[in-house]
């Protein structure tokens, strides 16, 4: 009797593993959708905060709904000084990744309320952490400025506040609404690496923040949410735009990932390429000084460089790194970032893939010697 050969998926490409009704990419539109609605609507229309809750419970929300939402999570912002001294402890050197994944961890480690399983409980976690990583980030941000923490501003927008902790301003609406639009674009994206690594550790029914602190490790990687802020340095070590097309040779000749561009999910362009890159050109206009059209025109350069060799098209972290760094910040706070908005999509797929769980382990195929026998100790 011969055995079938087992059919093997590298990276499980390919492989739908579950049923989600949080997101999906509808071939016929080429559009990301959460619970339904497209995501550029959503992006052009509603904030962060809106869909946090759309994430979450399945609808938007109502005004009472929205307002309480806004409520408790401007209450939770504030960190307790034990963990912010904890943190503060950390190696300056260390990236800002490591300190937010740090963070959850002595969250959970903190939190006296009992993890029962129901989504009650995990809403009331996931929004603890929706509140409390931007203080994390923005202290961050400071911290390796050499600055003092700024608290969080209790009547400020979840967006605004964000850069009321790390510059001590808030800029005008328009910059403030290019922000909120990625962090829309963020949020969700079905089973992506750090959301199914999330789904992974919640399936043997560990806790919310062990599945966090799993997904943050995730994203951290170039080939994911670390991606953003590869592209900044890409830009950084291309230098002159004349040189975007020589420099992609050489790397692609190098075989070279080139940051920002590729998917696993789309093959012809990222749905949420187009919207980001609109709140990118807007960020540029307003600039108006020569680095940031430098910035600009190599960006655009590179990108047609791309599309023409390989023809491979950019993906969100493409034109978001950019916009980060256009909006004034520090180019390894992009994927912490990332992390603010991406809490809200993980923390919903905690809770869907506990409403019928099922221990997520696959198979592998042995490639390893056949069964032999251990040598007798030397000696
Ligand atoms: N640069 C150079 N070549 C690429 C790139 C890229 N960015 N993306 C894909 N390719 C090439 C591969 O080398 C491969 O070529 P080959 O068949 O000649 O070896 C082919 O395209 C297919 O690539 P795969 O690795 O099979 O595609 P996969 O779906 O596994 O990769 C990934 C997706 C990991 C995102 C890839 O495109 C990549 O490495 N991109 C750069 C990192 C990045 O931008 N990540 C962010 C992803 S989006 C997000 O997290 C928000």
């Amino acid at each position: 009797m011969t055995t079938a050969t087992p059919e093997i998926r590298r990276g499980l490409a390919g492989v739908v593993a579950d049923t989600t009704a949080i997101s999906t990419v509808v071939q016929d539109t080429n559009s990301l959708t959460y619970r339904g609605y497209p995501v550029h609507e959503l992006a052009a229309h509603r904030t962060f905060e809106e869909v946090a809750h759309l994430l979450w419970h399945g609808e938007l929300p109502d005004a009472t709904q929205l307002r309480d939402l806004q409520a408790r999570e401007r209450a939770l912002r504030p960190l307790d000084r034990t963990t912010a001294e904890l943190l503060a402890g950390l190696p300056r050197t260390c990236h800002p990744m490591d300190v937010l994944r740090t963070a959850v961890s002595l969250f959970g480690a903190e939190d006296p309320t009992e993890d029962d399983g129901s989504p009650a409980a995990h809403r009331a976690k996931s929004l603890t952490l929706l509140a409390k990583l931007p203080t994390v980030v923005a202290a961050e941000q400071r911290r390796r400025r050499g600055l003092a923490p700024i608290p969080p501003h209790p009547d400020l927008g979840y967006a605004e506040n964000f850069f009321h902790m790390c510059f001590g301003t808030v800029p005008d609406a328009d910059l403030v609404r290019c922000f909120e639009i990625s962090l829309v674009l963020y949020a969700e994206h079905s089973f992506n690496a750090s959301t199914f690594t999330a789904r992974v550790v919640t399936s043997t029914r560990s806790d919310l923040y062990s599945a966090v602190t799993a997904a943050i490790g995730a994203l951290k990687g170039p080939l994911h949410g670390g991606a953003n802020e590869a592209v900044m340095h890409m830009l950084d070590e291309i230098g002159d735009p004349g040189r975007a097309a020589e420099w992609l040779d050489a790397a692609l000749a190098a075989k070279r990932r080139i940051m920002g561009f590729g998917h696993r999910v789309y093959r012809h362009g990222d749905s949420r390429v187009p919207f980001m890159q609109a709140a990118l050109d807007r960020l540029v206009a307003r600039a108006a000084d020569p680095e940031a059209s430098r910035l600009a025109t190599l960006h655009a350069a590179l990108r047609q460089a791309v599309l023409t060799r390989k023809g491979i098209h950019p993906n969100l972290d493409y034109p978001a790194g950019l916009a980060y760094h256009l909006m004034g910040f520090d180019t390894p706070t992009f994927t912490p970032i990332f992390v603010m908005s991406r809490i809200t999509g993980w923390t919903a797929h905690i809770t869907e893939q506990l409403a019928h769980n099922a221990l997520i382990r696959p198979l592998a195929s042995y490639a390893g010697p056949g069964q032999r026998a251990v040598p007798a100790t030397a000696g």
